[in-house]
């Protein structure tokens, strides 16, 4: 599987940031509650999600404001729809990614989280 490192300074708590590594691109969320990182793309129109923002463990769409549970993914407006989670845990003062590039393309419907998604802090 593909992965990645993220310094966790580049990733203030309520910020996001994208990242591109060998052909994905990823959204890594820091909160309060943790780390959370998805594939780049909303299941609306496909617009990438690094380029919205994030309030109150909240992660609204630029596109056309479709707003997502941080933690779980899951669309607040539309709830069949849910973002492609990648692995994120915190080692230290890094981020690390890992991703299945089987589902990096794949437009989740209906939600299906299975726990991929990892969290600490
Ligand atoms: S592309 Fe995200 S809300 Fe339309």
């Amino acid at each position: 599987m593909p992965e990645a490192k993220v310094p966790l300074a580049e990733i203030p708590i309520d910020s996001l940031v994208g990242v591109e590594r060998d052909g994905a691109d990823i959204v890594v969320i820091r909160t309060s509650k943790g780390i959370f990182a998805y594939h780049d793309r909303c299941p609306h129109a496909y617009w990438p999600l690094s380029q919205g923002t994030v309030s109150n463990g909240v992660l609204e769409c630029p596109g056309h404001g479709w707003e997502f549970d941080v933690e779980t993914g899951r669309c607040l407006n539309a709830p069949a729809y849910c973002l492609s989670p990648v692995s994120a845990k915190q080692t230290g003062e890094s981020v690390h990614l890992e991703w299945n590039t089987a589902t990096a393309e794949a437009t989740p419907l209906p939600c299906e989280h299975t726990g991929d998604v990892s969290a600490s802090s």
